[in-house]
């Protein structure tokens, strides 16, 4: 190892092998969604760059490497997906600057660049560089719920969550008064963000505003925990109460009434019969037996004038 290193150093002083040096300023860069990236790669090299060849390879974070520039002796090849939002590097041999710029990032474009360069003879040395690239997003317009009863003594359980962020967002819950000014909710937000109130009693009836947020951004959502809607539901409840009960009194009763005046009717008219079968005379208040009796009463007198 020593050895060749200093059978390299000879030669390169001889001027037989040229060591090469490739090199950036930035091992990490950071970008939001929809931004433009500079991804810069410099080389030293002493040797005539007719031979030049600089290639940046893709690796990223959950797939196989693919290429996204290809230079060789002035000819270049930028791959189908890059074409259209790719500036490659110009006149790299007389600039010694293999920088690229990427525009419009996306999450998929996360992962780590590689910047190559060989420039024949000049082979040896350090001939390539990594760039890690991390594509944050701001985290979309969160969703925010509340599940559970809301009134006192019962779980209510907010829950906030955006679907895309990078890196995940954390929630932060605070409450609105009157005023709009913020006042941060008591209680522990879960990494998904979702908060349980154990008992809402403990906890204002109004406004609540749920912040997701990372490093590029923030956005939230607010819901009504509403008092109002509670004692609504309870007052609703009892009157409802109260009514079905007054129903079921009203309906016993007319049931009650109805059987007691069929019984009576029933009483009448067999007591009418009674009456009309023993000729006495009639004493019921009852029109439909007093007719009938009257009736017959009639043409009993009858009878005997004829
Ligand atoms: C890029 O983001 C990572 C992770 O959030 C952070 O640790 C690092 O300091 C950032 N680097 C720059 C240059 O902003
Ligand atoms: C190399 O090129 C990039 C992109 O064109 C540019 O931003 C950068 O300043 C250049 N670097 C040097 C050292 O000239
Ligand atoms: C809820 O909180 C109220 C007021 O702080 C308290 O009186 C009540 O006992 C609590 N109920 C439960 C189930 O913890
Ligand atoms: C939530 O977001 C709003 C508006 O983006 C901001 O004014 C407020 O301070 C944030 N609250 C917290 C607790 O981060």
């Amino acid at each position: 190892m020593c050895s060749t290193v200093r059978l390299l150093v000879l030669l390169s002083i001889i001027g037989c092998v040229e060591l090469i040096t490739v090199s950036t300023p930035h091992k990490y860069v950071n970008v939001t969604t929809g931004q433009n990236v500079v991804l810069p790669c410099t080389f030293v090299t002493s040797a005539d760059t007719k031979n030049l060849n600089i290639q940046w390879d893709f690796v990223p974070s959950s797939s196989i490497t693919q290429q996204v520039y290809y230079y060789q002796s002035g000819s270049v090849i930028i791959p189908e997906p890059y074409k259209s939002r790719f500036q490659p590097p110009s006149s790299p041999g007389t600039t010694k600057n293999a920088s690229i710029i990427i525009r419009d990032m996306q999450s998929s474009d996360a992962g780590v660049y590689t910047c190559q360069v060989h420039n024949l003879p000049d082979v040896e040395g350090k001939s390539e560089v990594d760039i890690i690239v991390h594509v944050f997003e701001a985290p979309s317009t969160p969703y925010c719920s509340v599940h559970g009863d809301v009134e006192s003594g019962h779980l209510v359980t907010l829950i906030c969550h955006s679907e895309r962020g990078s890196p995940t967002p954390t929630y932060t819950w605070t409450r609105l008064d009157q005023a709009k000014t913020r006042r941060p909710v008591l209680g522990r937000t879960t990494i998904t963000g979702i908060m349980e109130i154990r008992n809402i009693s403990q906890f204002e009836f109004g406004e609540y505003q749920c912040n997701a947020s990372n490093v590029a951004g923030i956005s939230t959502c607010t819901i009504e925990l509403n008092h109002d809607v509670g004692d609504g539901v309870i007052a609703g409840a009892v009157i409802g109460a109260l009514l079905g009960c007054v129903l079921i009194v009203l309906v016993v009763w007319f049931i009650a009434h109805t059987v007691k005046k069929h019984k009576y009717k029933a009483i009448k008219a067999s007591e009418g019969n009674e009456m009309k079968s023993s000729h006495r005379a009639p004493e019921a208040s009852d029109r439909v037996t007093m007719a009938t009796t009257a009736g017959n009463l009639h043409a009993e007198g009858d009878d005997p004038q004829a």
